[in-house]
């Protein structure tokens, strides 16, 4: 599904709207990607750079965060946010549309929010996210179920299964997270093998 992120000032009221953590929970997100001080994650279709303070915070001063997305108007907000916030560790890129540019074995995690419907073929770009995962790293698609009133048309949506059946064909190993507070999204994990 291709969408025209280029207008950052109509989506940085979206997406950095002042109620989003209540639903959003940026925190117990964070926690369930295994952010740690130290870290090198990927927010990967990361818009207008929401989580990037809540990554930052998690791994720390040692720790990096890359910031990807494939609009252009969008990374270089991101670069500003980052520069304006002191968000050091942070360095937002640029990326094709189908590949995410990342060395092999290079990444601890990998976070992916409200961005996986977006993905041209998806199970390809699952397995090119395997290669950049360091063996036992994680991944995360953080999405809009199919019964919330939130989010895009519901037409545009994944279910759950169908994201957990995506990352098995890209050789991660993949399940839908149980135990999270999350009101209205689903989380699933995926994971390189080691
Ligand atoms: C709905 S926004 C989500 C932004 C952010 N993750 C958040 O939760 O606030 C989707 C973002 O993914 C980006 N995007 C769409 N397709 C992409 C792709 N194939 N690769 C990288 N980024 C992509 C868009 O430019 C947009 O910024």
């Amino acid at each position: 599904m291709t969408h025209d992120f280029s207008d950052v000032r109509r989506f940085e009221r979206i997406f950095d709207a002042p109620g989003r953590a209540r639903w959003q929970r940026p925190v117990e997100v964070v926690g369930l990607l295994g952010a740690a001080p130290g870290k090198t994650v990927v927010d990967l279709g990361a818009g207008t750079g929401y989580f990037l303070p809540y990554l930052a915070a998690a791994v720390g001063p040692t720790g990096r965060v890359i910031a990807l997305d494939s609009e252009a108007a969008m990374v270089a907000h991101m670069q500003r946010r980052a520069e304006r916030e002191g968000l050091r560790v942070v360095e937002a890129r640029a990326v094709a549309e189908g590949d995410p540019g990342l060395e092999a074995s290079s990444v601890d995690a990998i976070l992916i929010v409200d961005t996986w419907h977006h993905i041209p073929e998806r199970a390809q770009y699952a397995a090119r996210l395997r290669e950049a995962l360091r063996p036992g790293g994680v991944l995360l698609v953080v999405d809009f179920t199919l019964e919330t009133d939130q989010g895009p048309p519901v037409g545009a949506r994944i279910a759950p299964d169908v994201v957990v059946q995506e990352l098995q064909a890209g050789g991660l190993v993949a399940e839908i997270i149980a135990d999270e507070t999350l009101p209205d999204q689903y989380v699933v994990r995926g994971t390189r093998p080691r």
